[in-house]
């Protein structure tokens, strides 16, 4: 029997009735381990909405989030607010003493960060951003290689998250107010991925390591100033270098690869792995082999593995959930931080000065 099924299914409140708060609900749907019991809207037309959606019983529909924290049978939140919004609410869902999945970015910039791991630690609760692909098995695996020595010494990655967004001044996409632009939304993905490659070629006991050098370039909206598209080059201490872009103004292969002295590795479908759960591929390429190899990673729907995973880490303690731990947070979004100040890039969030001095 599986350790888990002596517990109760964590009770999930969802914060906000936006799209991806419906792809979590879906994924929490999958699990045995976690249960949607409310959600919080601006409105209660939408939290009625969702909640008839999603199976949540009507007590649980609130039409607002404080109401949504107020809830006592809710013990974990996943808050899938636009970034700025996050860290007011991760804040009060803390100081509320439920436990914490928050989108990513976590926070606006690294100061944010450092006010919710704060907040967290001191109520004691679990938190988690949810970078969701690091709880697939592919990405799992790929760390696994790399630590192997599978391709030898890891010189180089490249990887690349963007799309294509129409521009509109309203999206959350194209919003300054909002958080919007590419290095915000998506660029995230890529330098997460960098860090972890960096940390398993790096042997090291934490599964990430942090870059000695962020430079950047990108291209900011005449208008509304956030990055349509943007590119960074790091660097991290023993000589591995990475190439990274992303942007919500032009598509991108969305791909990653990971070259070593002895091979490289290819994956063509590195974040949204495999939404709904199947198997998916990626390849070995060793140095002198010929054809490739072909490793095939199956799993359940991604965004269930990941709330299956916070429900397992708590269930079993707590602490923090080694697919992304408070201290893997902080360190991309001072990476982030770094590669905005690289091009200029600010946001209300970041006060004087606050970008750049904190990377
Ligand atoms: N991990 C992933 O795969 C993934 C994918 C997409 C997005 N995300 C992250 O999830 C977050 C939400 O993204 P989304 O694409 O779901 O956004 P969205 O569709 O625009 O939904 C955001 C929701 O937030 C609520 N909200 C609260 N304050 C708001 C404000 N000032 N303006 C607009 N909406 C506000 C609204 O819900 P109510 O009206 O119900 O309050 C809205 O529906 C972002 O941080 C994003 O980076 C993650």
């Amino acid at each position: 029997m599986d350790p888990l099924d002596a517990f109760p299914p964590l009770r999930w409140g969802i914060f906000s009735t936006g799209r991806i708060a419906g792809v979590f609900a879906r994924g929490v749907a999958t699990t045995r381990t976690g249960r949607v019991v409310a959600v919080g809207s601006r409105t209660p037309e939408n939290a009625a909405r969702f909640a008839a959606e999603h199976g949540i019983a009507p007590t649980g529909a609130h039409g607002s989030y404080e109401a949504l924290l107020a809830d006592p049978g809710v013990e974990a939140v996943y808050i899938a607010t636009p970034h700025p919004e996050h860290v007011a609410w991760v804040e009060r869902a803390a100081a509320a003493g439920k436990h914490i999945l928050c989108e990513k970015p976590a926070g606006m910039n690294l100061a944010e960060g450092r006010r919710m791991v704060t907040a967290a630690r001191r109520a004691g609760v679990l938190f988690m951003e949810a970078f969701m692909y690091r709880c697939h098995p592919q990405t799992t695996r790929i760390a696994a290689l790399v630590r192997s020595g599978a391709i030898g010494r890891v010189r180089l990655v490249q990887a690349s998250f963007g799309f294509r967004a129409e521009y509109s001044p309203a999206s959350r996409l194209w919003s300054r107010a909002l958080g919007g632009g590419g290095i915000l939304d998506v660029g995230g993905y890529p330098m997460s991925f960098a860090r972890w490659i960096a940390g398993a070629a790096a042997g090291g006991v934490e599964a990430f390591a942090d870059p000695v050098e962020v430079t950047g370039v990108g291209r900011l909206h005449p208008e509304t100033g956030v990055d349509e598209w943007a590119a960074a080059g790091v660097r991290f201490a023993d000589g591995l270098v990475a190439q990274l872009a992303t942007g919500v103004g032009l598509a991108l292969d969305n791909q990653a690869r990971v070259f070593g002295t002895e091979g490289w590795i290819e994956v063509p479908h590195p974040w949204i792995i495999t939404r709904g759960g199947g198997a998916l591929d990626f390849r070995l390429h060793r140095r002198g082999a010929g054809a490739p190899e072909t490793i095939t990673t199956e799993a359940g729907n991604l965004y269930g593995l990941e709330a299956a995973e916070f429900a397992a880490v708590l269930r079993a303690g707590g602490g923090a959930v080694p697919a992304m731990t408070p201290e893997d947070t902080l360190g991309n979004l001072a990476a982030l931080d770094r590669w905005r100040a690289a091009i200029g890039l600010v946001y209300p969030a970041d006060g004087a000065g606050a970008v750049g001095a904190s990377g």
